[in-house]
């Protein structure tokens, strides 16, 4: 049995595993993959307009009868700075020529939005059972309209002072996110990488300092994984780099491969794929420009100047220009199918914890 039944309790699902949340790598397949295998689901909306996040929404409703969590970035939009991008298409020059491509060529701008009143109509349409936000939570309005839909509310915290705000703003469990988890940090109320602690470090002082449930994220893709989460007093656990390469993801090949053949020690935090800090595999971009550069514009902008990089490489095979988000525990991923993947974990974590009680 599970140690602590809150999250099983308050989302209504078979275990207290989340898929993790995923732009850019998923859509509704791997979503009703994990919730039939008896995970929450989630539907990350960060890069989707709201005609696409509604139609995703739809096939998941008509696919599979479980919860559904919809997840949003809420980061403060800045305005791209056209002098930052300039200076940042010349940094990125030399790998332009190679691939042939034209700087002074026009890009679409990089489409990140954060959490705005057309998603909010969207929420309150569909009344997800869940909605997760990652940097922070939108502005009171929002959030009380999103709240006064039903839906419960959760969102990443990276330090115990996050954790905090969170709760007092309105948060019904929080993620603690340390840093071996893949992706992008969900850190808001500090921008210093250097200091952002660790699952195993973080879980405890988030389970001392808050009364909601804590969902542990960060380098969990096994059994073992899990049972130490419950172990440091949380209460579930969010799972993304596990789940990258199950069939049902939308990995492209070569960086599925890439993810196939990483190691412990092939993630590192970089802030020039998006101008925010995020972990991943890297690449030849984060290697010979980062993986932290003071010229990457800020977030979303830097990953304008890289997007005809990204595709042309792409093209050719190449992921040098790729996101590779995943975090140190990558190694652990299986090709699986996701509901075999989610039963799996939670078959895997439940005999080591009676194995740990007994
Ligand atoms: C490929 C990838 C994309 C991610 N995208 C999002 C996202 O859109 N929204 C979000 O809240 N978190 C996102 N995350 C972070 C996860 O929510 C979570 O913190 C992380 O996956 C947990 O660590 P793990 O990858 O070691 O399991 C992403 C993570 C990965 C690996």
């Amino acid at each position: 049995m599970w140690p602590d039944r809150r999250l099983l309790d308050l989302f209504k699902t078979e275990f207290p595993i989340l898929l993790a949340p995923m732009a850019g790598v998923m859509d509704a397949d791997l979503a009703i993959a994990a919730a039939q295998g008896g995970a929450l689901a989630s539907l990350p909306c960060a890069m989707l307009s709201v005609e696409k996040a509604r139609e995703q929404v739809s096939i998941i409703r008509q696919r599979v009868s479980a919860p559904l969590n919809l997840n949003f970035f809420c980061h403060k939009a800045e305005p791209a700075d056209p002098r930052r991008e300039a200076a940042w298409k010349q940094r990125l020059a030399p790998y332009y020529k190679e691939l042939g491509l034209d700087p002074a060529a026009p890009v679409n701008a990089a489409n990140r939005a954060p959490f705005d009143a057309a998603m909010c109509d969207l929420v309150e349409e569909l009344r997800p059972e869940v909605v997760s936000f990652h940097f922070g939570l939108p502005e009171p309005a929002l959030l009380r309209r999103v709240k006064a839909a039903g839906c419960i509310v959760i969102s990443s915290a990276t330090i115990v002072k996050e954790a905090i705000w969170l709760e007092e703003n309105g948060a019904d469990a929080i993620i603690a996110q340390g840093a071996e988890a893949g992706g992008h940090r969900g850190m808001f109320l500090t921008e210093n990488i250097a200091e952002q602690p660790g699952t195993f470090a973080l879980v405890p002082q988030v389970v001392d300092a808050v009364k909601v449930p804590v969902i542990a994220a960060g380098g969990i893709a096994d059994g073992r994984g899990i049972a130490a989460a419950f172990a440091l007093g949380a209460a579930g656990v969010q799972i993304g780099t596990a789940y990258l390469r199950c069939p049902e993801s939308r990995v492209i090949a070569p960086a599925r491969l890439a993810l196939a053949q990483a190691l412990d020690n092939s993630t590192v935090i970089t802030n020039v794929m998006t101008g925010r800090p995020a972990r991943g595999v890297a690449n030849r971009v984060m290697r010979g420009i980062g993986p932290i550069s003071a010229d990457a514009p800020a977030f979303p902008h830097a990953a304008t100047g890289l997007a005809p990089l990204k595709a042309a490489a792409e093209k050719l095979g190449s992921v040098d220009f790729t996101n590779l988000w995943a975090g140190q525990a990558v190694r652990l991923g299986r090709e699986m199918p996701a509901a075999e993947l989610t039963r799996a974990l939670a078959g895997a974590a439940l005999a080591r914890l009676s194995r740990m009680a007994g």
